[in-house]
C-alpha cells in the first residue's frame, strides 16, 4: 500500500486485519470511510451487546420499505404479506428485546440431568448453548463443575505444561451469545507452543462434556471473546507478562428464550461434514476410510463423536488418518486442514478428547503420543498427533 493511501485511510486503524483488508478492496474513498463507519457502529453494538437484537432490523427495514413503495404503485397484493412479514419479524424482535435483552420473562426450570444417556448419545445432545438462564448454577452444580476443572487440569499432556481453567462469574463481553454470567477462561504460558493449545482443547472438552451430563449449557468461545473484559475479571489470578488466554467456555443453564438472530445462527452450525470427508485411509486424503468394516468397526460410534465435535464457527478442521494391519489398528493420526495456530488445534484437542473417551468407554486402551518427525511448512493438511493403542497382554 502507498504511503499515501496509508494516510489518507487513517479511518481504517483500530479495525480487525479482516475488516481492515476487505475494505481496502473498495475502490471509492468516500465509500471506504462510509464502510469503515458502519463496521465500527456493527462492532460497538457487537460489544455492547445490542447487535443481535439489531439485526432483524436488516430484514425488517428493506421489507417495509418494498412494502410502501408496492403500496404506492396500488400493488397491495404485494404490500400487504411484505409488510405482514415485517410486522411479524418486528413483533418477535421485540418479544426478544424484552425477555432476553431486558430479562422480563417467566423464570425457567432448572435443566435435567443427562445422566442416563451413554457417552456416545451424550456427546450428539451436547450443542453450543448460546441464550443461558438469568440465574446462576446452584452451589452443588458449580462444585460438580470445580470438581471436573480439577480432575482434567491434573491429567497428562502432550504439552510441557499443565493447562490453567480459571472459573469467572460475570458478565463477559462475548459474541453472539447472551446472558452467559460463568465463564471458564482457558490459559497456557505465553510462549507459544502448539501442544499446549491442542492440550486446552483436550482437557476443557472433558470438563465440558462432564458439564452437558450436569445438564448444563456450554459453549466454546474463541474469536467472539473480548480480551479485555476477561482480564479486568481475572485480575491477578493472570500475568500477561507469563500467560495468554487461548478461549473461554461458558457454562450455565441453557434458555428456552433465543433471540431470532441466535435461531438462525446456531441453524447455520447444525451440519457435519460426512465421515468420507474427515477420515482417510492414508495421509495423502484421497482414501476414505470404510470406517463401518473391520477391524475399524470395533471403534464402534467414536468416528461419530469426532465428527459431532466443535470447532471454532463449524470450521471443522480436523482429519484423521486411520491405517489397518489384519485385525488391528496400529495408529490413527490426527491432522489439521488449516495454518491457524490457535483454533484448529484447539479444535484437534477436541477431537482427540472425544476419540480418547470413546475408546476409554467402550474398554480400548491406548495412548496419544507425537510420532511423526516435524512438520514440513506450509504442508496442509498438518500432522498433529497419534493415538497408539496399548499391546493387549
Ligand atoms: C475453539 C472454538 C472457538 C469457538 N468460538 C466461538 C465463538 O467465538 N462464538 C460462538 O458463538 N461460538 C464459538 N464456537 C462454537 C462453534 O461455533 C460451534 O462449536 C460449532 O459451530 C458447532 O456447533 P455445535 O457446537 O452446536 O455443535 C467455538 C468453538 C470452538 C471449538
Amino acid at each position: 500500500m502507498s504511503v499515501q493511501k496509508e494516510r489518507t485511510d487513517d479511518f481504517l486503524r483500530g479495525l480487525g486485519a479482516n475488516e481492515r483488508a476487505i475494505l481496502e478492496r473498495i475502490p471509492w474513498r468516500f465509500l471506504r470511510k462510509l464502510a469503515a463507519r458502519a463496521v465500527r457502529a456493527k462492532m460497538r453494538a457487537q460489544f455492547t451487546g445490542w447487535l443481535q437484537y439489531l439485526l432483524p432490523l436488516v430484514v425488517i427495514v428493506p421489507l417495509t420499505l418494498i412494502g410502501a413503495i408496492a403500496q404506492l404503485l396500488d400493488a397491495g397484493w404485494l404490500a400487504r404479506p411484505l409488510v405482514g412479514m415485517a410486522g411479524l419479524i418486528f413483533a418477535v424482535a421485540a418479544f426478544d428485546l424484552v425477555t432476553v435483552k431486558f430479562k422480563l420473562r417467566v423464570p425457567e426450570h432448572h435443566p435435567s440431568r443427562n445422566d442416563d444417556l451413554d457417552l456416545f448419545d451424550m456427546m450428539r445432545v451436547r450443542r453450543s448453548c448460546r441464550s443461558f438462564q438469568t440465574r446462576r448454577m446452584s452451589a452443588a452444580d458449580r462444585v460438580e463443575l470445580m470438581e471436573s476443572v480439577r480432575v482434567h487440569v491434573q491429567e497428562p499432556t502432550i504439552g510441557p505444561t499443565p493447562v490453567r481453567l480459571e472459573y469467572i462469574a460475570a458478565s463477559l463481553t462475548v459474541w453472539p451469545t447472551v446472558n452467559a454470567t460463568e465463564f471458564l477462561v482457558a490459559i497456557v504460558p505465553k510462549e507459544y507452543n502448539r501442544t499446549s493449545v491442542i492440550d486446552v482443547g483436550r482437557c476443557l472438552q472433558k470438563v465440558v462434556m462432564d458439564a452437558t451430563r450436569m445438564g448444563l449449557g456450554t459453549c466454546w468461545i474463541g474469536p467472539g471473546a473480548d480480551h479485555a473484559s476477561i482480564l479486568q475479571h481475572l485480575g491477578d489470578r493472570f500475568d500477561p507478562d507469563q500467560e495468554q488466554i487461548i478461549c473461554v467456555c461458558a457454562v450455565g443453564y441453557k434458555s428456552s428464550y433465543i433471540p431470532l438472530f441466535l435461531r438462525v445462527f446456531n441453524a447455520q452450525f447444525k451440519r457435519r461434514l460426512p465421515l468420507s470427508e474427515l477420515v482417510f485411509a492414508d495421509s495423502t486424503f484421497e482414501h476414505p476410510a470404510d470406517v463401518t468394516v473391520d477391524p475399524f468397526t470395533q471403534f464402534g460410534r467414536t468416528f461419530e463423536i469426532c465428527q459431532w465435535a466443535p470447532s471454532s464457527y463449524n470450521g471443522q478442521t480436523t482429519r484423521c488418518v486411520v491405517t489397518s494391519s489384519g485385525d488391528e489398528v496400529p495408529r490413527v493420526d490426527f491432522y489439521t486442514t488449516t495454518s491457524s495456530q490457535y483454533y484448529a488445534p484447539v479444535a484437534l484437542g477436541i477431537w482427540s478428547a472425544n476419540w480418547g473417551m470413546g475408546c476409554e468407554a467402550l474398554g480400548i486402551d491406548g495412548e496419544f503420543m507425537i510420532l511423526t518427525p516435524p512438520h514440513v511448512p506450509n504442508t496442509l493438511p498438518r500432522y498433529d498427533l497419534s493415538w497408539v493403542p496399548n499391546q493387549r497382554g
